[in-house]
């Protein structure tokens, strides 16, 4: 792992990680990523120092901190064309955000394009040293981080439309099915001890049904929000979210399967069997092996609209500034629209037009997908998900946790959970006929992207900026970096390059 304050290296490199060698595009060397930490209101500095030459993938880059609130340093959040123009190759960039009073798991990645889906995406991890779960677990280090993620032998630079994940990385190893004998990651742990993992979603895609044979899961962190314990056997996790469990390594002395069954392609297609979509939970002493036992047995799947915030539950209240969104796909031309509008990224990232003076959804581009918030207020963001191809749909929001007060599976006439609904950055708006409905209060200003996370659809338009606070903001703003700085020579290079 590398502290707060390092270089972040993005290079291409070879590798298989599944039995199939091909070029990735990597951060710090790893396929899933060197894992960057720190502590509750450290200050970080992060250097990234693009290294990337091979032109199969694109040789420019920006890194995004997701779920990082960013206040103050909105220029720091990654997202190109949004916050800033992409690290021409051979630069570098810092990162100077701090953790103000955050603390959890979190993850970054590459936010050009669908450039993450090659490999530039690793795990962010804020311990808490006042963590008010501290009690329920005696071990949380490097060693306890899951991530998941969908792996392509295909580049995902030019991919016209979705292309279907040839394996499932647990920890950066897995196994596509043409080669039944390359390495899955093997996770040890001691007969007794209580164990907090870190579960990440790195997917470009697929959500996962996760779980660990034989053993409960402890939910006590959603999305960097610490909640009331729940147990479960199997977590459904989209696309960008992420959970902290405990498990107590209180079993048989043996291996079991760790499983992330992906949704697509869909089942049958997707087998558990040969350690497909696995890792092993190994107990110390356990026979080197893999578990013998290919079975599952799921008896209490985790409801995600039952997560409730340890501290200060219930929504925000007070007067709403409701933001319908209606939602389209248009089969002809593979676009996703929002009210209308795809996203197309525009050439001048949209913090450096308001920093210019653009100010209002007619002279901001892209036209059509940037929507004013005022500040102070109680923004009821409402997304039903008629309309779309290619559910459930992953939605993000930066610069924010939201209340979720109707979730994926509660459809428009269910009644809002504001007491104590789920607060996270990352959630499912569902399938057809469902209506999730989420609130937070705008007091982070700057131009948010909210986007699905599956990074195909974010590249097909499925995407809108928050524009928050953005006048009075931009008058008194702190000085960010320079407009030569944000966009440096990038644009003497050809796009995407
Ligand atoms: Cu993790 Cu805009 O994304």
């Amino acid at each position: 792992a590398i502290g707060p304050v390092a270089d972040l290296v993005i290079a291409n490199a070879d590798v298989s990680p599944d039995g199939f060698t091909r070029t990735a595009a990597l951060a710090g060397g790893t396929v899933s990523g060197v894992i960057i930490t720190g502590n509750k209101g450290d200050n970080f500095q992060i250097n990234v120092v693009n290294s990337l030459n091979d032109s199969r993938i694109l040789q420019s880059t920006a890194i995004h901190w997701h779920g990082m609130f960013m206040a103050g340093t909105n220029w720091a959040d990654g997202p190109a064309f949004v916050s800033q123009c992409p690290i021409a190759k051979g630069n570098s960039f810092l990162y100077d955000f701090t953790a103000l009073d955050q603390a959890g798991t979190y993850w970054y990645h590459s936010h050009l394009s669908t450039q993450y889906c090659d490999g530039i995406r690793g795990p962010l991890i804020i311990y808490d040293p006042d963590d008010p779960h501290a009690s329920l677990y005696d071990v949380d280090n490097d060693d306890t981080v899951i991530t998941l993620a969908d792996w392509y032998h295909v580049f995902a630079r030019g991919q016209a439309g979705v292309p279907t994940a040839d394996a499932i990385l647990i920890n950066g190893l897995g196994r596509w099915a043409s080669d039944p004998t390359s390495e899955l990651a093997v996770i040890n742990v001691q007969f007794g001890v209580r164990y907090r993992f870190r579960l990440v979603s790195m997917s470009c895609d697929p959500n996962f049904l996760f779980s660990i044979q034989g053993h409960t899961l402890n939910v006590i962190e959603a999305d960097g929000v610490s909640i009331v314990p729940r147990e479960t056997d199997q977590i459904q996790i989209f696309a960008g979210q992420r959970y902290s469990f405990v498990l107590t390594a209180d079993q048989e002395i043996a291996n079991y399967w760790i499983r992330a069954i992906p949704n697509l392609p869909a089942p049958p297609a997707n087998p558990v069997e040969n350690g497909i979509n696995s890792a092993i939970l190994r107990y110390v002493t356990a026979d080197v092996a893999e578990p013998l036992d290919d079975s599952i047995d799921i008896r209490n799947p985790l409801d995600e609209n039952a997560l409730v915030p340890l501290e200060n539950p219930g929504a925000p209240t007070g007067t709403i500034f409701p933001v319908n969104l209606q939602f389209g796909f248009n089969p002809a031309n593979l676009q996703f629209t929002v009210n209308g509008a795809p996203f197309i990224p525009p050439d001048v990232p949209v913090l450096l037009q308001l920093l210019s003076g653009a100010q209002t959804p007619d002279t901001l581009m892209p036209g059509g997908s940037i929507i004013r918030l005022p500040a102070n207020a109680v923004v009821e963001l409402s997304m039903p998900s008629g309309g779309l191809a290619g559910s459930p749909h992953p939605f993000h929001l930066h610069g924010h946790v939201f209340d979720v007060i109707r979730g994926p599976g509660q459809p428009a006439n269910t009644e809002p959970n504001l007491t104590n609904p789920p607060r996270r950055d990352t959630v499912s708006i569902g399938n057809a006929g469902d209506n999730v409905t989420v609130r937070f209060v705008t007091d982070n200003p700057g131009p948010w992207f909210l986007h699905c996370h599956i990074d195909w659809h974010l590249e097909l338009g499925l995407a809108v900026v928050f524009a928050e606070d953005t006048d009075r903001w931009v008058s008194n703003i702190d000085p960010s970096p320079a407009w030569d700085e944000l966009c440096p020579i990038y644009s003497a290079l050809p796009p995407g390059d």
